[in-house]
């Protein structure tokens, strides 16, 4: 183990960097389509509340463990709990971080096809009949070569930001990118508002219309207050190893829930205002984006210079989530291996990649692995990492802080760096404990539902 840790050269950088891990497809894809099929300011209300409470709690417990052990998840756990299991959720971690960067730099591959989509014209002939640029996404996610060959160099793109370590690729990257993610969306909102009817977009997401709430709908906001924090598989964790005593922590994840909220908040505007605007379909489901929106870009004045500055954005929000994950990998094989950067994130970045041809073959390609446990593997890994791997993370995370580790350890840690000491020891005691015991019976209910078809929440 090297004793000279990298660290992040600002405040400011590392604040940008977590909150770019944060800020991702969850926000800008997976929020709006969630909230459009689940009664619009109705699930924002249900999502708000889950990051306040159950997704500020967890931020705070790994950003502290990682400052705490200057390690990644595995290390960490192990050191403040040696000869225990605990380090095992540090694996459930590094495990998660395969599953999801799988699919997710899938994801990042159709982006970048999109952007180049964009940029020559390929909207320009659609007429504003979503079927035809469904069709058009239809084909090119079911072929063979085309999605892996994106995918690849989104890939390539994520492992030479992390070769580049902490501070001159990670933290660099994020200064760059972040403002620019900010400020495109700002324009992108402001545009949206300003077409005929794009108010109407506004309130469709901030009026709720609670009959379109179920407990589906509930368990759903849940899970995805943990995939859009980049929760319960040790990425703040990693990115906390890299922190000195001096960082307010609480201030620090205030401020990445609030940017994290705000941009999906943002997104949300720009689509729907968008979308109204132009008579779509708002619940368009998954599709929101990668149909609905490019035959709705081309109907606008300079739609071809809206519609790429969107899926621009949309690239570097995916870019600084994906080498967040691609570092917890690389971070376990340098602190529990011995590993050299280099060698650990090409080497693993390249087999998470070929996990992920797998996803992307799974939409078709001529290689039939369509049917993985009834779901494509691309859906598998996307439900196994979301609605099982990351909660039961986190709700061991916070378990490990209350039973494990100790609250009081917990709290000299986290105040550390803190002037005051708003923070009580009840505090934590409630917040840890609501976190695990909501995260929980959530985890309970989807079990129970997949082996007997029971439900505890219809
Ligand atoms: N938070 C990212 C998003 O919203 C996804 C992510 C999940 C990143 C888990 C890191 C870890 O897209």
């Amino acid at each position: 183990m090297s004793n000279q840790r990298e660290q992040w050269g600002s405040k400011l950088g590392f604040i940008l960097a977590a909150a770019g891990s944060a800020v991702g497809i969850g926000n800008i894809w997976k929020y709006p389509h969630m909230a459009g099929q689940n009664g619009g300011a109705a699930f924002t209300i249900v999502y708000l509340i889950c990051i306040l409470v159950v997704g500020l709690s967890i931020v705070i417990a790994e950003l502290v463990i990682g400052r705490k052990t200057q390690l990644s998840p595995v290390g960490a756990f192990e050191t403040i709990a040696p000869r225990s299991n605990w380090k095992w959720v540090g694996f459930l971690g590094v495990g998660s971080a395969f599953v999801i960067l799988a699919f997710y730099g899938v994801v990042g591959g159709w982006i970048l096809k999109y952007i180049v989509l964009s940029l020559s014209g390929g909207f320009e002939t659609l007429t504003g009949n979503p079927t035809e640029a469904e069709s058009i996404f239809g084909a090119f996610i079911s072929s063979t070569w085309s999605p892996i060959i994106y995918q690849v160099i989104f890939m390539a793109l994520c492992i030479y930001v992390i070769v580049n370590g902490v501070k001159n690729g990670i933290e660099k990257w994020s200064k760059i990118m972040m403002p620019l993610i900010i400020g495109l969306l700002v324009v992108l909102a402001i545009r949206g508002l300003t077409l005929p009817n794009g108010v109407e977009g506004l309130t469709f997401l901030f009026k709720p219309k609670f009959e379109d709430l179920t407990a589906s709908s509930i368990v759903l906001a849940l899970g995805h207050s943990f995939f859009t924090l980049s929760l319960g598989m040790g990425t703040m964790i990693t990115y906390g190893s890299y922190l000195n005593p001096k960082q307010n922590l609480l201030n620090s994840a205030l401020w990445v829930i609030l940017l994290d909220t705000a941009i999906a908040m943002l997104a949300g505007v720009a689509i729907f205002t968008t979308v109204f605007a132009m008579n779509a379909d708002p619940a368009g489901g998954p599709g929101l984006i990668f149909f609905i929106l490019p035959s709705v870009f081309p109907q606008l004045i300079g739609g071809t210079i809206w519609g790429t500055l969107f899926f621009v954005l949309l690239f570097m929000a995916a870019l600084t989530s994906a080498i967040s994950i691609l570092e917890v990998v690389t971070a376990y094989f340098i602190d529990q291996k011995g590993w050299s950067r280099k060698k650990a994130t090409i080497q693993f970045g390249s087999v998470i990649t070929i996990v992920g041809i797998f996803c992307s073959l799974s939409y078709g390609g001529g290689i039939n692995i369509t049917a993985f446990m009834g779901l494509p593997f691309f859906d598998f890994m996307d439900h196994l990492s979301s609605k099982y791997m990351l909660p039961i993370g986190g709700m061991l995370t916070a378990i490990f802080v209350l039973k494990k580790w100790g609250v009081d350890n917990f709290l000299s840690e986290l105040r550390s760096g803190m002037d005051n000491s708003i923070i009580s020891k009840e505090l934590i005691v409630v917040l840890m404990g609501i976190a695990a015991s909501v995260v929980g019976f959530i985890i309970l209910n989807e079990v129970l539902d997949l082996a007997f078809g029971i439900k505890l929440i219809q």
